[in-house]
């Protein structure tokens, strides 16, 4: 059975990310193993890696575990969250031992407009590519205009999205590279 870890890119409880991720989670549930990741870190400072923090120590040890990942994130000002960036940093030390090196990721975006968040997603997968991780480039999985795919209580409800996560799945799961 596969380790999935699933990362959001957004802090906030009511996160249309959040919510995409838990949409996939609902679908892996016979074929994995889940667990979340949390992005709280203190904010990276090269004098903090000798003493390094626990909490980044926890994201490092659940990657390295992890046969593969998803990724969701919001778009700020057509860039990715800070949270994220900083997790992914965080993620990439101490030197030398980088732990997204290999691992394969799915990443998906969320957000009002009617480019869902692409260039934030595309950001992220930058930032992976050059830490050597697996990439998936097919499916891009971009959700735009999510006021009308998620209902009043976060849950998705669009039909074509769900689809899509199937075919995500299967690609993440069962096909190499
Ligand atoms: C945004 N938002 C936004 N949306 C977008 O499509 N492109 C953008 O560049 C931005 N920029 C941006 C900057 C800042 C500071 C905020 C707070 C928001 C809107 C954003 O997509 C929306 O708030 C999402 O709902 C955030 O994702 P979560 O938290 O719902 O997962």
């Amino acid at each position: 059975m596969k380790k999935v870890l699933l990362i959001s890119g957004s802090l906030r409880a009511e996160s249309y990310n959040t919510s995409l991720l838990r949409a996939f989670e609902t679908k892996l549930t016979d074929d994995a193993q889940v667990a979340w990741a949390d992005i709280n870190l203190p904010l990276f400072n090269e004098e903090l890696e000798a003493d390094f923090p626990a909490a980044a120590e926890t994201l490092r040890q659940q990657i390295l575990n992890s046969d593969v990942i998803i990724i969701a994130t919001p778009e700020y000002n057509r860039g990715t969250t800070g949270a994220l960036k900083n997790a992914i940093d965080w993620a990439s030390r101490p030197y030398g031992q980088n732990a997204w090196q290999g691992k394969r990721v799915l990443v998906v975006s969320a957000s009002y407009s009617s480019l869902g968040g692409a260039m934030a997603a595309y950001q992220v997968k930058q930032s992976l590519l050059h830490l050597d991780a697996v990439v998936l480039g097919q499916p891009e999985f971009m959700v735009g205009d999510v006021s009308n795919k998620f209902d009043e209580t976060n849950r998705l409800v669009d039909e074509k999205t769900k689809e899509h996560i199937s075919l995500a799945i299967q690609k993440l799961l069962t096909e190499q590279s």
